[in-house]
């Protein structure tokens, strides 16, 4: 089962961004714990970032008839994009919704995702652990356990 972490805008600076918001650790650990506890629950897990929204897009569209399932931390776009929901609506894919903060607990234009309608579920609030979370969640999800 492949799954896809994907990352949006200003997940590369993790590390030094904002650490008291997003934890010390860098968007590289990040994604070698995926690919690590992906490997020990049955899944193969790539990773992907981009500043942009278009690429994002494209590897939403790129994920379909090649990934089970993705992981979506799409940062600040989880609160504007209406393209990056149309895209996983489109993929038809179950895409789980991810945050590292709880981003109900911060400003109030936080509070909305237009994306959250369109995934299977939501994990935030966890820090770095809430990936692991996630994958755990998407597995279950899949094969229904
Ligand atoms: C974030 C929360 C978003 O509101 C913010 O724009 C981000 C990071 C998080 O992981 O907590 O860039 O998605």
């Amino acid at each position: 089962m492949q799954i896809l972490v994907l990352n949006g805008p200003n997940l590369n600076l993790l590390g030094t961004r904002e650490p008291e918001i997003y934890g010390a650790t860098t968007l590289a650990d990040i994604e070698a714990a995926c690919i690590s506890h992906g490997a020990t629950i049955g899944l193969t897990v790539s990773c992907a970032q981009s500043n942009c929204e278009g690429i994002l897009i494209d590897h939403l569209h790129a994920a379909r008839g090649t990934m089970a399932g993705v992981i979506i931390n799409a940062g600040a776009y989880t609160h504007t994009s209406v393209a990056l929901r149309d895209a996983i609506s489109a993929i038809a894919l179950p895409v789980v919704e991810l945050h590292l903060s709880n981003t109900h607990a911060r400003e109030a234009f936080r509070h909305v995702s237009l994306i959250a309608p369109v995934c299977v579920g939501v994990i935030q609030g966890f820090g770095a652990r809430g990936y692991n979370l996630a994958l755990d969640a998407l597995k279950g999800h899949l094969t229904r356990a």
